[in-house]
Formats: C-alpha cells, structure tokens, sequence
C-alpha cells in the first residue's frame, strides 16, 4: 500500500504461545522486559489499545488509541488536546490499558498513571505519522464531524492538495502511561490460559501467577 494511502494497519505476527514465558515453569521477574519483548518494535506497525478514562459521572469511558511508543517504561499515545479524554485526564490521570494480540493468543493490561509527555517526544512521534494520520491530527475536529459527506470529502481533498505532509498541529498532544500494574495474559491450546501479575511497590514489583 502506498505511504499516502496508508490508514490504520495492523500488524498480525504468529505467535507461539506455547513457549511464551508465561506459560513457562520459570515466569520472568522484569515487567518491563516482558512488555518489551511482546510490544511491536518501533519500526512495525503501530498497536491499538483500549484506554479507559474516567468520565464525569465516574463511569469508565474506553476507546481505542494507537501505541505510538514504549520506552522500556512508560507507553505513550498522543491525542487532541480537545478532546474528551484529555478533559478526563485532567480530573484524573489514572487509567488502564488493555492490548488484545491477533487470535486470541495474548492480553496486556496495564493500570497507570497518564503524564503528559514531552515536546521532543510529541514531535519525534507526528513525524513518524502517515500522511493520512497527519491529516487526520487536523481535521478530526466537531466541526468537520458536524458537516455533510459532500462537504467533508471535499475539504478533505482540499485539505491535502494544499499540505501534502501536514505540519503538527497546535493543539496535538501526547501522553505516557507509567505502569503500577501489569497483567501478562497468554492462552495456550493444552492447557488453562494464566496471568502473571505484577503491582508495583515501595521496592520494586510484586508478582503473582493468576487464573486467566
Ligand atoms: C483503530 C483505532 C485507532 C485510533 N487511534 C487513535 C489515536 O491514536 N489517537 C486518538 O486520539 N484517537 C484515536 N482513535 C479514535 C478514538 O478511538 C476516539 O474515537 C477519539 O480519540 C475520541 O475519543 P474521546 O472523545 O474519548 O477523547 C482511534 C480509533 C480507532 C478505531
């Protein structure tokens, strides 16, 4: 697919839970580095995840944003400063993450706190957008949702004759989720599907093997 015309793709590698070291005898003591080694490397395809906010009312609100970058650490997405999940962020910065694999072959959940993140780090991440992403960053707006197809596929096009590699935007953000819990979820064809769990504490992780 052109670069031009690339949308949201997903990546779909086969994975071979049954020497997943979830499932294994000696489950891994390093969150991060589990993370690490199941999370796409920064030259694949971007991850969709579920972030759960919490609104107004103190309901959970999810929906799903790309994983634009792990950094060992914190995962990061990036949104419009617009929009509701910042405002929710705002109030409350705690949220959960949930990553779904192809098949049903693996879980990450994750239980953070959502920082802003910094400007180099917004930046470096609109580069690495599809034309199409970041064109999206500009007119993902209420009032380009609010107008008629006609309308909105001819801005479009406008839009993009007259900026064929958009600029960031001004009110275009990014967030990094700094973990206190993780859950490892794999399935396994022979066997139960299981959890590794670890929660943060004052000296390092607490980690537990759960029933999937
Ligand atoms: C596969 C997929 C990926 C998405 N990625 C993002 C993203 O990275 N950032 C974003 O702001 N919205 C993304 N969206 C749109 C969000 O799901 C959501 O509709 C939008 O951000 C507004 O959410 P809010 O009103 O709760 O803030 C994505 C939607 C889909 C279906």
């Amino acid at each position: 697919m052109a670069e031009n015309e690339r949308q949201l793709t997903v990546s779909a590698p086969v994975i071979d839970v049954t020497t997943d070291p979830v499932q294994g005898d000696a489950p891994p003591a390093d969150p991060a580095a589990l993370a690490a080694s199941w999370l796409p490397e920064p030259d694949e395809d971007r991850m969709p995840m579920t972030l759960s906010t919490i609104d107004e009312d103190g309901y959970p609100r999810a929906r799903t944003v790309l994983l634009t970058e792990f950094d060992g650490e914190r995962l990061y997405f990036h949104t419009d400063a617009e929009s509701r999940k910042v405002a929710d962020l705002a109030a409350n910065p705690r949220v959960a993450l949930t990553l779904l694999w192809p098949a049903f072959t693996r879980q990450m959940v994750v239980q953070g706190i959502a920082e802003r993140a910094g400007d180099a780090e917004i930046a470096r991440a609109y580069e690495l957008r599809s034309p199409y992403l970041r064109q999206l960053a500009w007119q993902n707006t209420a009032d380009f949702a609010a107008r008629s197809l006609a309308e909105r596929e001819a801005e479009w096009a406008r839009f993009r004759a007259a900026h064929p590699k958009p600029e960031q935007p001004a009110g275009w953000v990014g967030f990094a989720v700094r973990p206190h819990r993780y859950l490892f979820w794999t399935s396994h064809p022979d066997a139960a599907s299981r959890r590794l769990e670890f929660v943060r504490s004052a000296d390092g992780w607490t980690r537990h093997l759960l029933a999937g």
